[in-house]
């Protein structure tokens, strides 16, 4: 181990990653501090890089012949407050959740729909997490980061972030340029609830306190998706396709049943949907396994490889091409 108390690096380390899939960095560096990071930066010169939040969004099929980088910046802090809502600004290395809860208790509202969204606030702005109606570029202002190449500290208004379903400039065009340090958010001290997705507002009872809210996602989340701790997964291992008007209405002859979301440029159609009507759910294929309650959702049952898992996925997609004539794409970062 090299590095003072505020810099922790070690090599050959395994690498935390929510599919429990075993594998190594070449060096792991977990840094404190922006100027901690920007201390760093000469040593990437020339390396594979690879910045991690929680290791929830990733599958490794093999050792990472690089540098791992991870940020232990944590800490909310308040920027602006007025009547209506507050700035904050969080460090990228606070568990994404726990961020959620400490905002419901200090009256800050907009971020309940995303309860126990596995995974860390750094991650939240590469990603745009969402669920249940709710995507964090809504609650996103700002987004601070050091350039890996200069050491630079940028910051970045929303606009220039460029948010989509599931995606940013950081998970493009810039992807792996930046690692983000800080992300500001505005929330409001007013609860407005969105119960409209799914059956939240059935799961409320009447009560649609902010709490409730967030008590309801976190039961369904935990009836639909597996424990991480139990069995390896990273969540929605597919996005929804987007599927052009013409091709969604041709589908809806045959099956009147699909459901699906309108958005801008097509009809989204839920993959778990489209993986169950093509036979794969709860299907195995050696140790990897699809979700016997959450078709979008991959599992390791045990020892399963990260070639294991894409093995798997390859079938998935086949699958559902065969039967729809539809791609499906991983949302994961599966990192060879
Ligand atoms: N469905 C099935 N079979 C399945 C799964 C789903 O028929 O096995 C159908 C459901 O009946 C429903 C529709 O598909 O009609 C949508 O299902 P659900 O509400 O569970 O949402 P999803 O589209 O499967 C998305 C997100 C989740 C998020 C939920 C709730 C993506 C890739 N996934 O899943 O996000 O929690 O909506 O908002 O957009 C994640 O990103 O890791 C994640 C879990």
């Amino acid at each position: 181990m090299v590095g003072g108390d505020s810099m922790k690096s070690t090599f050959n380390t395994q690498i935390p990653n929510t599919f429990s899939i075993s594998v190594k960095a070449e060096e792991y560096v977990e840094y404190d501090s922006v100027a901690d990071l920007q201390n760093l930066v000469p040593r990437l010169d020339g390396r594979r890089v690879l910045h991690i939040g929680g290791g929830s969004n990733l599958l490794f099929t093999r050792d990472f012949d690089g540098i791992v980088l991870h940020s232990r910046i944590l800490g909310i802090e308040v920027m602006e407050a007025d009547v209506r809502s507050v700035l904050v600004r969080v460090g990228a290395g606070m568990v994404w959740d726990d961020f959620v809860a400490e905002a419901l208790r200090r009256g800050w509202y907009g971020a309940e729909n995303l309860s126990l969204i596995p995974g860390e606030v750094g991650a939240s702005a590469v990603q745009n997490i969402g669920a249940y109606g709710v995507e964090v570029k809504d609650l996103i202002e700002r987004v601070e980061c050091v350039d890996l190449q200069s050491g630079e500290v940028c910051v970045f208004d929303n606009a220039t972030c460029r948010y989509a379903y599931r995606s940013s400039i950081f998970k493009q065009e810039w992807r792996g340029r930046y690692a983000v340090t800080h992300v500001q958010y505005r929330l409001s001290t007013t609860f407005v609830p969105h119960l409209d997705y799914g059956n939240i507002r059935a799961h409320l009872e009447g009560d649609t306190t902010a709490e409730a809210v967030r008590e309801v996602i976190i039961r369904v989340r935990r009836e639909k998706l597996p424990d991480p701790v139990v069995m390896g997964n990273a969540g929605s291992f597919f996005v929804n396709p987007v599927v052009p008007r013409e091709q969604f209405e041709a589908l809806r002859q045959t099956y009147p049943a699909m459901p699906f979301y309108e958005v801008d440029n097509g009809v989204k159609i839920p993959a778990g949907w489209l993986i169950e009507q093509s036979g794969w759910k709860g299907r195995a294929l050696g140790p990897a396994a699809v979700h016997d309650r959450q078709a979008l959702v991959l599992v390791n049952r045990g020892g399963a490889t990260g070639e294991d898992v894409l093995r798997l996925s390859e079938a998935v997609c086949a699958a559902v091409q065969q039967k729809f004539g539809i791609s499906i794409h991983p949302e994961v970062n599966v990192i060879g």
